[in-house]
């Protein structure tokens, strides 16, 4: 079966709430039809009923069984401008500018309060807003998982060639959020990374921390990074397979990996590569994607105590189906 129809599986098997804030883009309203029709999600639009329903009537749109909610005249609103403060009170926010935030045109702080708050189980965002804006108040409601400091993405690329990963399947971290992270943060992506690799394919992930050198190859503070954060990663997951610092061909193929990292459990066999910065993560991911012809999915994000998703603004209405499915899944 195909990943995505695993995924979608997944998700029907127990029903999860996401939230989509930006109902006033089409894409949303189509995507919240199928949403609905295929049984991924209970889905909650967030904006104006009216005109919501103006808009899906218009374009032949059936919101039956997606709930509306207004964050202007909510009932939790109060409750949410409360949270707000308490949350943020080391910033000194006020609750006039709680309720600006809650109620602004991108209803981005209600849906991640709605999602802190256990009113839904997720929230998939970014078809009009910008990561950036997407993250910053993801962070800033729902904040991080326990004993997490970094919010993090991973890619799922599924490349044209068995032989890669698992069943052509590779794990790519971080390529959307930390432009630079350092050791510490490096290692917490590589963890998040590895649980998010088995909790979607089922299988051990064998981690490889890339980096221009492999086992001393070269010389250099950014190979002490890696080498650094592979040492953080096992005391924070003593059993996690991981290695590095490995170049890309040692991580992926066999016959490089045995003759540049002899004796290594995950040279030539990894399923989840980390990549040492924003630069290599992003390019990384975006070549393999135009010039090896893998599909790409993702970003998905983590780190967070509760699922939130960026989309890029590029998207289809199936891209919106298939992250709801994703972030479904981690709901549950
Ligand atoms: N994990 C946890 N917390 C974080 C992280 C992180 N990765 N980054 C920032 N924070 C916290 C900050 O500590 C701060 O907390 P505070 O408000 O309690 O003090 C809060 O988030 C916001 O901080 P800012 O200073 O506004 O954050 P910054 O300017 O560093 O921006 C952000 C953080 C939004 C994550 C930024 O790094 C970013 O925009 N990254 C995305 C990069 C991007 O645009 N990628 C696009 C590629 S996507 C693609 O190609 C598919």
């Amino acid at each position: 079966m195909h990943l995505i129809d695993k995924i979608k599986a997944k998700a029907k098997l127990n029903l999860q709430t996401v939230v989509l804030p930006e109902s006033y883009d089409e894409r949303m309203l189509y995507a919240a039809e199928k949403i609905v029709e295929q049984g991924l999600a209970k889905v909650v639009l967030l904006g104006n009923p009216d005109k919501v329903k103006e808009s899906a009537t218009a374009k032949g749109v059936k919101l039956d069984g997606v709930e509306i909610v207004d964050p202007n005249t909510s009932a939790k609103l109060a409750s949410y401008v409360d949270g707000l403060v308490e949350i943020r009170k080391k910033k000194g926010l006020t609750p006039e500018d709680a309720r600006k935030l809650l109620t602004a045109e991108d209803n981005l702080y209600y849906a991640g309060m709605m999602v802190r708050m256990g009113d839904a189980g997720g929230c998939v965002a970014g078809a009009t807003s910008t990561t950036g804006n997407v993250l910053r108040a993801s962070i800033q409601t729902i904040g991080t998982a326990a004993g997490i400091k970094t919010v993090s993405s991973f890619f799922i690329m599924i490349t044209k060639d068995a032989k890669f990963g698992e069943d052509g399947v590779v794990f790519f971290a971080d390529c959307a959020v930390n432009p630079n992270p350092d050791s510490q943060a490096l290692a917490e992506i590589a963890v998040a990374t590895a649980g998010n690799c088995k909790a979607f394919l089922d299988v051990e992930a064998k981690v490889a921390m890339l980096s221009f050198s492999t086992k001393g190859s070269a010389t250099h503070p950014d190979v002490d990074k890696v080498t650094k954060a592979v040492e953080i990663a096992k005391q924070l997951a003593p059993d996690l397979l991981i290695d590095g610092e490995l170049q890309a061909d040692a991580a992926l193929i066999p016959s490089i990996g045995e003759k540049k990292a002899p004796g290594s459990a995950v040279a030539g066999k990894a399923n989840v590569v980390i990549f040492p910065d924003l630069d290599s993560g992003n390019i990384g991911y975006k070549l393999t994607e135009r010039i090896g012809g893998a599909v790409a999915f993702g970003p998905i994000l983590q780190g967070l105590a509760k699922p939130v998703n960026d989309l890029s603004r590029g998207c289809s209405v199936d891209d919106i189906v298939n992250v709801v499915a994703f972030t479904a899944v981690q709901a549950q």
